[in-house]
């Protein structure tokens, strides 16, 4: 068998016994051994992982069942163990930080069962581990599909912060704080916060050609991986050599710990796309928040939004403010009647009304780029047939990034096979998984970036494909117009230490006009004002949307400098602050500049924050300019009370922040000549 890595440091077999691999700083602890069994037939590969030596996952089962056999889930006889260290640091093209850090140790397990063999690579950082499984190509063996025997066994006390992994709106649930043991399936990342103090996340990393898995609560505190099933119910279509996905477990002492990890992106492989200075972080505007305030239509008609003249009105809106893109919704024809799940998206062919031509080229001419979009309606059979050709169209007129929709039920995307059979799959099963990354390839071949919506969950792909910026995978800001309730107060709070764990978001935060009605029903962004800059910060994106109207920015003028002044990249970025759903601070610095921003952000309470500025460079002084709730201000009775004010800091300054009941801060700090 080869063993696919660099460096081998020692090879040692095992009769029995328990072998590990610790952290760089010896914290955290991972075992591998054979569980307990008095027949060698029945043995099978058993992990665990400590954290400062108390025990943060329980014996727990590793393995796979190949077409349905047996040959890697019992029956093992025998480890042998290769190590490795790795310590580099890489450069991302755009990120919420510029270096980041690729410090582990590395085993490699080759576990021999009764005929075959396989290994699991496991990876220890100080910020948590991972592993995968590999079987290589070997005599006598042929596999078709898999299913994995992964669990996570949490034998403690906790709180678990979770969302469904059931129901038909994918990852759109929102969060819920209970005790772990009343989890029941669960989306991932899953974070757990334990009775010893420790933090963990549950996640993937690399998610390939194979299926997303979601956890299963199989009571006791153990967690089984459930891989998303095709619609003839296999799991995982493979073929040797197989590779799975890294199982990943964040872990820290605080809730702030987990926010500094780049355990996720470092588990991917290097960028694959070569020069990539043609991916453009940035904000854009776009004709999109109207139509879901129900001021226009997709749809076309009288009230068709995406005109020629709407479109050139919103391309001057966003170059009067330094807004680097303009989305248009409805600008194709295929939008009438049901879409959902049909083949009526024609996405090489403008509507009547929209000059896609003039459109693109007045962008240009201001300064910007039109942004494409790509609404599939969940045909994804349809959107491939035609997938080359719209891309192409959008080349041709220098669109430079498309925003890409599935709308529809998981489980409904729609794949035709070659005998014209239609067939409903998952949006996180190994079909989507597959189109997905077809998308990124051609849209790269092309030199356009993707904010995909209704998408598979983010496992660090943006690594090796640049070009993958953003994308939802959660209740995003469209809710708040849907919903009656809404998101709650402490939504955006729950993300940061849930789903953005995962990957850049495009929430599209700064929504300026709250309250309003839609048919004479009244609609509440459960925010106050404040807060809505604050998510500029909180929320990493390298793209973050403009949505609201012109009108409504200009109504709190001196507030959305915030929004015109805050940049999209970041050379660094640190978590200051913040307890799981209840509150975060973030500091991040500006890439290709001295300025830094801070975001904070509280759930339904009001609450005091300290931030010692220790980050700033101590050789400068800073003037400070914080926009935040005013006194009396709170989501529901008085969210546009807001005070902007400024000080001059310096690296041995606290900031005071009072962030009101549903509400935030948000604070640019620019050195000061
Ligand atoms: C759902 C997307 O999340 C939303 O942003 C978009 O406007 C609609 N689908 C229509 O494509
Ligand atoms: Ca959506």
């Amino acid at each position: 068998m080869r063993l696919g890595i660099g460096v081998l440091l020692a090879m040692l077999s095992l009769a029995a016994g328990a072998e590990g691999v610790s952290s760089p700083d010896g914290s955290i602890q991972f075992q591998l051994s054979f569980a307990q069994s008095e027949d060698p037939s029945g043995r099978y590969p058993v992990y665990t992982v400590t954290l400062d030596d108390e025990e943060i996952i329980a014996e727990s089962r590793l393995g796979l069942t190949t077409d349905d056999s047996d040959n890697f889930s019992r029956g093992l006889s025998r480890i042998d163990v290769a190590r490795r260290s790795n310590d580099a640091t890489w450069e991302q093209p755009w990120g919420e930080r510029r270096f980041v850090r690729d410090h582990y140790n590395e085993a490699v397990y080759s576990l021999r069962f009764a005929e075959f063999e396989m290994a699991v690579h496991v990876r220890v950082f100080d910020d948590g581990l991972a592993f995968r499984y590999e079987i290589p190509e070997q005599d006598g063996l042929a596999i078709r599909t898999i299913d994995e025997l992964t669990q996570f066994v949490i034998n403690r006390a906790g709180t678990a912060f979770w969302q469904t992994g059931d129901g038909h709106e994918g990852y759109e649930h929102l969060y819920q704080a209970t005790a772990i043991d009343e989890v029941t399936t669960a989306h991932t990342p899953m974070t757990l916060r334990l009775d010893n103090g420790a933090h963990l996340s549950l996640h993937e990393a690399a998610l390939v050609d194979y299926p997303a898995y979601r956890l299963i609560a199989a009571g006791d505190g153990q967690f089984d991986v459930d891989l998303r099933p095709w619609s003839d119910g296999t799991k995982a279509k493979v073929s040797l050599p197989f590779e799975s996905p890294w199982r990943t477990i964040q872990l820290a002492r605080s809730a702030t710990g987990l926010l500094d990890s780049s355990l996720i992106l470092n588990l991917n492989e290097p960028n694959a796309l070569g020069d990539v200075s043609w991916v453009e972080p940035g904000k854009y505007a776009g004709i999109w928040w109207e139509i879901h305030r129900g001021l226009g239509t997709w749809s076309s008609g009288p009230r068709h939004a995406a005109t020629t003249a709407a479109a050139k009105a919103k391309i001057d809106f966003a170059a009067e403010y330094g807004i680097d893109g303009v989305l248009v919704e409805g600008w194709n024809v295929g939008w009438d009647g049901d879409y959902v799940g049909e083949p009526t998206q024609d996405l090489t062919k403008a509507a009547p009304d929209f000059d896609l031509a003039a459109v693109a080229r007045y962008a240009r001419e201001k300064g910007l780029r039109l942004v494409g979009h790509h609404e599939t309606g969940g045909h994804v059979t349809h959107y491939e047939e035609q997938m080359d050709e719209a891309l192409d169209l959008l080349e041709r007129h220098a669109v430079r990034q498309v925003k890409t929709g599935y709308v529809g039920r998981t489980g409904s995307l729609k794949r035709v096979d070659e005998e014209g059979q239609t067939h409903l799959e998952h949006k996180d099963g190994q079909f989507a998984v597959r189109h997905h990354l077809t998308n990124i390839r051609k849209a790269a071949q092309r030199r356009i970036s993707v904010n995909t919506h209704e998408p598979v969950k983010d496992t660090g792909l943006r690594r090796t494909y640049p070009n993958w910026l953003s994308r939802e995978g959660s209740r995003g800001q469209e809710f708040n117009v849907w919903g009656n309730p809404g998101n709650p107060p402490e939504h955006e709070v729950m993300l940061a230490y849930t789903r953005l764990l995962a990957g850049p978001m495009d929430f599209t935060p700064g929504v300026f006009d709250l309250d309003f009605e839609i048919d004479n029903k009244p609609r509440r962004v459960q925010t106050t004002l404040a807060k809505q800059l604050a998510l500029y910060v909180t929320i990493y994106s390298p793209i973050q949307m403009v949505p609201d109207m012109r009108e409504n920015y200009e109504r709190y003028r001196d507030a959305f400098q915030f929004i015109v002044d805050v940049p999209t990249d970041w050379e660094q970025s640190i978590a200051l602050a913040g307890e799981v759903g209840d509150f975060v601070a973030f500091a991040r610095k500006e890439r290709g500049g001295d300025d830094w921003y801070i975001g904070a952000i509280t759930d339904e309470q009001a609450r005091s924050l300290s931030l010692p500025l220790g980050f700033l460079d101590g050789d400068r002084s800073y003037r400070a300019t914080v926009y935040g709730d005013g006194p009396d201000a709170h989501w529901e009775s008085s969210p546009y009370e807001y005070v902007i004010r400024q000080s001059t800091v310096g690296k041995e300054d606290t900031l005071e922040l009072a962030l009101a009941p549903g509400g935030g801060a948000a604070i640019r700090i620019e050195p000061e000549e």
